[in-house]
């Protein structure tokens, strides 16, 4: 033992722990994983947004968010079809990112299942006439179009890379997860 709060964990049973945690991040509105750093290459330069993190699912490896399908972020995954999603739990001081293949859903059984479940709220957030990101006159004068679900998009991330940093008093611990053919490879790494 090194310190009295030394509780030391398998990496089989923090891997467990962080697949939690994602999973409770995608449920909990307040949980601080619910709005990861989206990072991506851009189509000039790489880029890193706030997102909402929609869904995990642990056998396929799978984070889901929702976007404008007119993103800058979307036209750079679908040139360079990797993410990696930053989430930072300032009270714990843990850090994870999530490195993968990211497919862009648009117009598909996907994107129909998860629109129907939208609040209309939601919706309108898609149904712009301008692109994301153009320039208008002012906020309160943005006209809406009649086909927002053809604007909505779903992302879907296949992670093969999990790192793992949690901060400590005494020392700090870094662990690394990739997913190796069938199986996830783990290893401690010096933080
Ligand atoms: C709290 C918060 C949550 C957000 N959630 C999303 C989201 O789920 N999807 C999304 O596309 N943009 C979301 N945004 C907006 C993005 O951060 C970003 O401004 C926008 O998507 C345009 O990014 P891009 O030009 O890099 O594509 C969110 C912003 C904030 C502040």
């Amino acid at each position: 033992m090194r310190s009295s709060d030394a509780h030391p964990q398998s990496l089989e049973s923090l891997h467990g722990d962080i697949w939690d945690r994602l999973g409770q991040a995608a449920v909990d509105l307040a949980h601080p994983w619910r709005t990861p750093t989206l990072a991506t290459a851009g189509p000039d330069h790489p880029d890193a947004r706030v997102v909402v993190l929609r869904e995990v699912d642990l056998h396929a490896r799978a984070l889901v968010c929702f976007s404008d399908s007119r993103t800058h972020k979307v036209g750079g995954l679908r040139i360079h079809p990797v993410a990696t999603w930053c989430f930072y739990d300032p009270a714990q001081r843990i850090q994870l990112r999530a490195r993968g293949e990211t497919r862009v859903h648009v117009n598909n059984a996907l994107t129909r299942q998860y629109w129907e479940k939208l609040p209309h709220s939601s919706r309108r957030l898609y149904a712009t006439t301008p692109r994301p990101g153009e320039r208008v006159l002012a906020p309160w004068e943005i006209p809406f179009g009649d086909h927002p679900a053809e604007q909505f998009a779903v992302l879907v991330t296949t992670v093969h890379e999990l790192d793992w940093l949690q901060l400590k008093n005494e020392w700090h611990e870094r662990a690394r997860f990739r997913w190796d053919a069938d199986s996830w490879e783990a290893h401690w790494a010096c933080p």
